[in-house]
């Protein structure tokens, strides 16, 4: 059998409808570099997605793989747990404790192969948290409509996107509460005259369910699954204070907005927002490796060193946390963004993006709202003058334009209404007017 027929034979993909994938087969990817990839068909695509919003570095870096290969021959792995330990973690931990703000005093660091593990370690934390402060009823995860965090049991149920609860409805423990989408805002409002009621309805939401039951808020600074979300001016100044005021830690999930993509280093940096955790995976390693984590604040590290009963270990614990080749990939992929400057050039080539987005598209009648911070950019598609969907058929309008756009040799991905277009932050101007180009093409098809 030929490899897309064992392909079809033998592998499940994830977003795929299996009887379609039997149909059609995959594409089978054979290397790449800078921002393209390249099939054995032959073909050469523009990778708009960053893999999956993580190959920040782009792909093709040699320079891992040595990393990678180097650390593998002098130790692979040991487990974290105990007292074991090895170099590349302790200096990632090291490093991350720079490279986040000071003033948000991250400097605890556990690393884990992904997103969703690591959303899962900041919830188990953050109920241990309380619970060794005698609050033991502090055990609901407040997460924000249009969320996602991720596919595992905790993780899933804090993302907040209808589609991925259809045979997996979330822990009761988990509650939702409205997000800052001023395009589709949930509670018919406008910016600024809404005062951010938004983040009121979280402490609305906090108060209804009884503070002394809510252990954290979890937030993307960026929404990107929910379809590329930047928030409004102000909001996460205000969801700070709802935090203080009802003892609930914030938690934020950088798993996208970490390591450059939205022109900062962190999301943090662009808002201006200190949580008490903080996740992050993906553009850790720009995937090379899998590798995700979580920091915590120096008090909340505190309270748990000093408030846990004597002989009770932190009860987390994955065979591969604190791994120690993927930390070598980590810092092989740093080393990359900082020599090549690459969280500037996301700043610097986002906006040149952004601009050509809203030059090329701003006037069509179908492109509702376009925008974007960093390499992290969206066109939401509606109705002239609302928030109607722009498609009609089974396939949404954005579905349609991606599906031109692959035929033309450009990867990007429609999330609901929206279309997303993320390349890898090393990007140039002249890679992103190309993107521009295609996508012309691609609504001008969509439109005949
Ligand atoms: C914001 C956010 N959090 C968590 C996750 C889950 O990460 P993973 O897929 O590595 O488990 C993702 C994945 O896309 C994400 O976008």
């Amino acid at each position: 059998m030929d490899l897309r027929d064992l392909d079809r034979a033998h592998l499940i993909h994830p977003i795929t409808e299996f009887r379609k994938h039997e149909e059609k087969g995959p594409s089978i990817v054979t290397g790449g570099e800078g921002i393209r990839i390249r099939t054995s068909d032959g073909e050469t695509l523009i990778d708009g997605c960053s893999g999956l919003w993580n190959v920040n570095v782009g792909h093709g870096r040699r320079e891992i793989a040595d990393a990678v290969a180097e650390q593998m021959r002098d130790v692979a792995y040991y487990p974290g747990f105990w007292e074991f330990s090895t170099e590349p973690a302790i200096r990632l931990a090291e490093r991350l404790a720079n490279l986040f703000p000071a003033a948000s005093k991250l400097d605890h660091f556990v690393f884990t192969t992904g997103g969703s593990e690591a959303n899962e370690t900041a919830f188990r934390l953050a109920r241990t948290y309380h619970a060794v402060r005698g609050d033991h009823g502090r055990q609901k995860i407040v997460s924000r409509a249009h969320a996602y965090h991720g596919i595992t049991r905790a993780a899933g149920s804090a993302t907040r996107l209808p589609a991925y609860h259809i045979f997996a409805t979330p822990d009761p423990l988990h509650v939702e509460a409205p997000t800052s989408y001023c395009f589709r805002c949930a509670l018919g409002k406008n910016y600024p005259e809404c005062e951010l009621a938004c983040a009121e309805e979280v402490e609305a939401t906090i108060i209804r369910e009884g503070p002394d039951t809510v252990a954290a808020v979890i937030a993307e600074p960026v929404l990107g699954t929910g379809g590329v979300i930047p928030p409004p001016d102000g909001y996460f100044e205000k969801l700070r204070e709802v935090c203080d005021r009802h003892g609930v830690l914030l938690i934020l999930d950088e798993v996208i907005t970490g390591f450059g993509r939205t022109g900062r280093w962190f999301g943090m940096d662009t808002y201006d927002v200190h949580p008490d955790l903080v996740t992050f995976a993906k553009g850790i390693t720009s995937g090379y490796l899998p590798l995700g984590g979580v920091g915590l604040s120096r008090p909340v590290y505190e309270s748990l060193r000093d408030d846990s009963p004597q002989g009770l270990p932190f009860m987390g614990g994955l065979t591969y946390n604190n791994h120690a080749t993927c930390c070598a990939a980590a810092h092989a992929n740093i080393d990359i963004i900082e020599r090549e400057g690459l969280v500037d050039n996301s700043a610097k080539v986002g906006a040149y993006l952004l601009d050509r987005l809203r030059e090329t598209f701003g006037d069509h009648p179908l492109a509702g709202e376009i925008r974007g911070v960093g390499l992290m950019t969206a066109i939401e598609w509606s109705k002239p003058g609302g928030t109607e969907p722009a498609g009609a058929g089974p396939m949404t309008h954005p579905a349609a334009i991606a599906s031109e756009a692959r035929k033309r040799g450009l990867i990007v991905r429609a999330l609901w209404e929206c279309l997303a277009v993320s390349p890898p932050l090393c990007t140039t101007r002249e890679e992103a007017d190309e993107m521009i180009g295609i996508l012309s093409e691609s609504v001008a098809a969509v439109d005949a």
